[in-house]
């Protein structure tokens, strides 16, 4: 990884890296970590490395194997980066389990931090509503995760070692669900499933693979209720979903 990454930078993504195990930073630190000065943070970012599962501990199986019910325990107990010391509730997802559609977003918000259900607020129903005139519902053919399980605080945007840490549960979730599409809600689910820094615009329109999965990206819903007049290009986005989940059947 370069000492400076603008793409990072300009995502928000940066700054704070650091190359030692998880177990090695002491509840305190993360306000510290987040209060960093500048110069600090500089010499901070230089690098960082995933913790394997099995550094975390010898005894616990790695999540790439666990069954639904573990990761789901796993997750709610999870203390892999700072964001759990001011979660309220961890965000695993809902739906249905033998969905044939898995929708990624990006992180909980305050109203999801407090019921533990992803896209609980206003943006929540405009995606239920949208869903609903394709045919389909939460409980009926269609899952929704977020990459990031936890809310951050003040909802600023994760960052890149809350994502690397936070990513094998969402991985471990689109394994066991095993769904025949998958639809990134916005530019940082899009770029965090896809492992690319291009922009939405460039992303949508396009069919791209997620582990031999279509993945179809659209808008973010909240991005949505901003900018109404792309609610007919996500509209469309539904549709060619739509279209080549039908054409996979035939
Ligand atoms: N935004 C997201 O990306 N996910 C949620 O669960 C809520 C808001």
């Amino acid at each position: 990884m370069p000492e400076s990454d603008p793409i990072l930078e300009e995502l928000g993504l940066m700054p704070v890296w650091q190359k030692r195990a998880l177990s090695t930073i002491s509840a305190a630190e993360p306000a510290a970590l987040e209060a960093s000065s500048s110069a600090n943070v500089k010499a901070q970012k230089k690098e960082f490395e995933v913790i394997p599962d099995a550094a975390l501990s010898a005894s616990e199986t790695p999540i790439s194997s666990l069954d639904w019910d573990t990761l789901k325990a796993r997750v709610a107990d999870c203390k892999r980066c700072r964001l759990c010391e001011k979660r309220n509730r961890t965000v695993f997802g809902v739906g249905d389990e033998k969905a044939s559609w898995m929708l990624v977003g990006e992180a909980p918000g305050a109203n999801e931090d407090r019921l533990g259900e992803p896209f609980v607020g206003q943006a929540g129903k405009l995606l239920d509503n949208m869903l609903h005139a394709v045919g389909r519902t939460r409980e009926n053919g269609i899952y929704i995760a977020n990459v990031i399980k936890c809310r951050p605080p003040g909802n600023r945007d994760p960052q890149l070692d809350e994502v690397a840490q936070c990513e094998p549960y969402l991985k471990r979730q689109l394994a066991i669900i095993r769904p025949q599409l998958i639809i990134a809600l916005g530019r940082f689910a899009a770029q965090s499933l896809l492992k690319t820094d291009a922009s939405i615009s460039s992303l949508r329109n396009r069919v791209h693979q997620y582990e031999g999965v279509p993945v179809i990206v659209t808008y973010h819903p909240a991005y949505l209720l901003r900018n109404l007049p792309d609610k007919a290009k996500a509209w469309a986005d539904l549709c060619r979903a739509q279209e080549i989940y039908q054409a996979m059947k035939h």
